[in-house]
């Protein structure tokens, strides 16, 4: 199919690199302003789309695959793709792009910097700073080593055996849980264990899972009773992957002793969110991919994959 005469529209506000890239080689309809384009305008594009780069903060199911009948492509800058049914697509011949690898990295940073500020307190002691209270006595006593503690990474994929290099750095134990044992333990330095076994033996657990219906709330108030006493909870997968009320009640009672989140449920967590009110929680607003090289090799990724879609290629990076 000729470039030129494909229409590829963007839910969202994209990476200029990705935007300049496009309106070079097709008919671009987007969305530079920010925020969502209005619904009205979307869907009156839609009908003309043979590609959709999607931001993410769209659902994407039959309701909408009805309203594109020329779509061909739907490529989203993200790993993650569960707003996506993606069966809905296959059955249109729609195919679906995403962005593994080229995060990794910035992903498994702050999983690593959230790690370390459920620990060591770093948010709080700078706010401290911040209100003019250093000097005063601190609002929480000592913090905690990581060196010698466990830490059980539920979903060893890229990032988690990302995060689990940064770990060891930091003289941790790094335990998985997966639906299937990986192959490469000893050459990780990682171990094998039931979900149950790594809830009952991590003192930080770490949620890296894709969500799915079979990880939809699979840290609900059964697992969580399952965990260490005092044990922190990690979360830069989806928020779905934990039942938000079962978490507050475990860390209101201290079973839990620390949340450190970038995703949550719902998301984005309302300030008022009863959450927030509890001193033994750090939220980050779905940030861990944000870094501008990062963000720009997600959106070129995405271009690359709209290139190959509207050329009947594979794509660089397809969902299966
Ligand atoms: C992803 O790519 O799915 C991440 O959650 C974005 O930060």
């Amino acid at each position: 199919m000729n470039l030129k005469e494909c229409t590829v529209v963007a839910s969202g506000k994209m990476r200029q690199c990705a935007y300049d890239k496009l309106n070079d080689a097709v008919r671009m309809i987007g969305w530079q302003q920010g925020g969502r384009m209005p619904q009205e305008q979307f869907e009156a594009a839609l009908v003309e789309a043979d590609a959709l780069y999607s931001t993410g903060n769209l659902r994407i199911d039959e309701a909408l695959l009805a309203k594109a009948p020329k779509l061909k492509v739907i490529a989203q800058a993200s790993v993650g793709y569960d707003n996506i049914d993606v069966a809905a697509c296959a059955a249109r011949g729609v195919v679906v792009g995403n962005t593994p690898g080229v995060l990794v990295d910035a992903v498994a940073d702050w999983a690593y910097a959230l790690i370390l500020d459920s620990a060591r307190n770093l948010v709080k002691a700078a706010a401290h700073v911040k209100s003019g209270l250093w000097g005063q006595r601190k609002p929480f006593g000592l913090t905690t080593d990581l060196a010698g503690k466990t830490l059980g990474i539920i979903g060893m994929g890229d990032i988690g055996s990302a995060v689990a290099r940064r770990a060891q750095a930091s003289k941790m134990r790094v335990i998985y849980h997966n639906r299937r044992q990986r192959g490469d333990d000893g050459q990780l330095g990682v171990k094998y264990f039931s979900l149950d076994d790594l809830l009952r033996q991590a003192d930080f657990i770490l949620l890296a899972v894709t969500l799915n219906p079979s990880t939809k709330k699979m840290i609900d108030a059964q697992a969580l009773a399952k965990c260490k006493p005092g044990a922190r909870l990690i979360n830069i997968s989806r928020g779905g992957v934990v039942d938000t009320e079962a978490l507050y009640d475990a860390l209101q009672s201290g079973r839990l002793a620390y949340a450190a989140l970038d995703v949550t449920d719902p998301e984005p967590l309302p300030g008022e969110h009863k959450l927030l009110t509890l001193s033994n929680v750090t939220v980050t607003p779905h940030v861990a991919s944000a870094t501008a090289e990062t963000r720009d090799a997600m959106a070129l990724l995405t271009v690359e994959n709209i290139f190959a879609g509207l050329q009947g290629k594979p794509l660089p990076a397809q969902v299966r």
